[in-house]
């Protein structure tokens, strides 16, 4: 018996000989979503993206009497009766003798595919090399009893298992997701919408180990393992999303997987005044506080919580720095994305499997001062390298940023002089700006990321950083105002530049105005919205 048939032939000892597959049919998740979805609701879903094979894959249903409200990505949301959004995506849960058989074709193609995914760098060329290998394979087994019209589902579900995410990636193809959970098996996975906020999907995973599959491979990709003595992983997607998973016993439940989706086309200084977090007067000052008027840019923290918008915020600043200055970022996980040309981008190294070859964040920055850098930007300062940062904001690494993790300007400054980081105080007077942004649920408007402090450490007196507020939000208007108190970084700019206060500010409302024209004409996209920037300069 070949190697195949001994496969097919015990699992169909499992599977008992008559269970072929059944048609599929698509399982909402909530137990009253097991019905057919009214006619008005399924209509066809938007273009899918190549990768994905729509034929392959069952229509979503709709819970009984929900309406269709949106298609995002391959997916659609649904309101339900009582008001609870779901995300539907047509990803089909195999019936116990389908996943046989999955099984089956799958083993037999881990043995008799030589090629290792990474041999093959491009996504899709991977994938149609994996795809016709496995149509290969059932095409050259009818004992398997697969149907014609199966044959595609199959062969889709299999590569989407051995080279991509499984069904996840049928939500990561979505940009409007900012994060998708897997909270364990049986259970729903959730989504972070970014209109309809978190709700649940008609993904589920029937077994730890199909999760524990994906966590596997992710880990592999980037040259790490997760096992019992080591049951967390930080990792990156190849689509440059950010993944955290942790297994059992640590996760009580099973298996978890958290993904901060990475945006292909990052928000921009356009999307930020459009959403609120910022008005176009404040998106001018820190235009002028970026650039530095050519003669000195500020020195600038964004702080915030998690998920509050810290890393976005920072990449629309970076995206003020003149083309052509030399720009080195450093992050545990490269996010940043820049429209220039002269930048060099670095990540941090977790020890690898035999617990060696750790690059931190201190050495990256390090480094970084070595190699004549115009800006130093430190995606997240959180241990000894805020020290080396500081040092280099204090002997003239002027326009160098980063993001802390603090809930206001205070308590960036405490964060910052305490342990771990531990930067003396006096070295904090070369910081210039500190720029609060936080996450806010609205009753009516639901969540919504504003700047609420724009904050400057004047100077030390007695162990006392002093700080002045520059701009406030306040949250009965939801508008963020000026206080009115004159900022120490622009006397000190007026001074690099011989410009008077009053001409600084002229040029901001200057700026303020350009920028609201980009807004008005509806300018999208880091690329587009940059070139208008530096546009600017003629
Ligand atoms: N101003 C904004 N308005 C709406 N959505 C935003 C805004 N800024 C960021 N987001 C979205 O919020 C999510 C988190 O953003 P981001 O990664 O910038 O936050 P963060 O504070 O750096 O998070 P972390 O603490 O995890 O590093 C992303 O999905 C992002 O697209
Ligand atoms: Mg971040």
């Amino acid at each position: 018996m070949g190697y195949l048939d001994d496969l097919m032939h015990r699992s169909k000892e499992k599977a008992g000989a008559a269970a072929l597959p059944k048609p599929i049919r698509q399982q909402p998740p909530a137990p009253a979503a097991a019905q057919e979805a009214p006619a008005a609701a399924v209509q066809k879903p938007k273009p899918h993206l190549e990768e994905i094979s729509p034929p392959a894959l069952a229509e979503p249903t709709a819970p009984e009497g929900a309406v269709l409200v949106s298609e995002s990505g391959v997916g659609r949301i649904y309101k339900t009766k009582k008001g609870k959004f779901i995300y539907s995506v047509p990803v089909p849960r195999p019936s116990g003798p389908e996943r046989e058989i999955l099984d089956t074709v799958k083993e037999a193609a881990t043995r008799l595919i030589t090629v290792t995914p990474e041999e093959i760098a491009d996504v899709k060329e991977r994938r149609a090399f994996f795809k016709k290998r496995i149509l290969e394979i059932i095409d050259s087994s009818p004992e398997l009893g697969i149907a014609p019209s199966k044959i595609d589902f199959y062969a889709d579900t299999i590569v989407r298992e051995m080279i991509g995410y499984g069904p996840l990636d049928l939500l990561l193809v979505d940009d409007q997701l900012e994060e998708i959970m897997v909270i364990a098996p049986n259970k729903p996975v959730y989504v972070f919408h970014r209109h309809y906020e978190m709700m649940p999907t008609n993904v589920v995973f029937g077994r730890d180990d199909d999760i524990r599959g994906i966590i596997d491979r992710i880990a592999r990709d980037v040259g790490r393992r997760i096992d019992v003595k080591d049951p967390l992983l930080d990792a990156r997607l190849p689509d440059g999303s950010r993944v955290n998973a942790t297994i059992p016993p640590i996760s009580l439940e099973g298996s978890t997987i958290t993904i901060r989706k990475f945006r292909q086309d990052p928000f921009t200084v356009v999307d930020l005044v459009k959403f609120g977090t910022i008005n176009s007067e404040l998106a001018a000052f820190m235009w002028v506080a970026t650039e530095g008027m050519k003669a000195k840019p500020a020195n600038v923290v964004v702080s915030g919580g998690t998920g509050s918008g810290k890393t976005t915020t920072l990449n629309t600043l970076a995206a003020f720095i003149p083309d052509g200055e030399r720009i080195i970022t450093m992050e545990d996980t490269a996010e940043i994305k820049l429209p220039v040309k002269h930048w060099i981008r670095f990540e941090t190294r977790p020890p690898g499997i035999e617990g060696t070859g750790e690059v931190t964040m201190d050495t990256l920055v390090k480094n970084s001062l070595r190699m004549r850098p115009d800006r130093v930007i430190v995606g997240e300062v959180r241990g000894k390298e805020a020290f080396t940062l500081f040092t280099a904001m204090n002997t003239g690494h002027d326009g160098s940023m980063g993001t802390v993790h603090a809930n206001d300007a205070r308590e960036t400054i405490v964060r910052l002089t305490s342990p771990p980081m531990s930067v003396p105080q006096l070295m904090l007077a070369a910081l210039n700006l500190i720029i609060v942004q936080k996450r806010i649920h609205d009753r009516r408007k639901g969540t919504i990321r504003r700047v609420t402090e724009v904050a400057e450490v004047t100077g030390v007196l007695e162990d006392n950083p002093q700080v002045i507020y520059l701009y406030e939000w306040d949250a009965a208007t939801d508008t963020i105002k000026p206080t009115g108190v004159p900022s120490k970084y622009l006397q000190e700019l007026s001074k690099y530049t011989g410009m008077s206060y009053a001409e600084i500010q002229a040029e901001i409302q200057r700026r303020k105005e350009f920028i609201e024209r980009m807004v008005m004409d509806g300018v999208s996209g880091i690329d587009a919205v940059s070139a208008r920037i530096q546009g600017f300069f003629g």
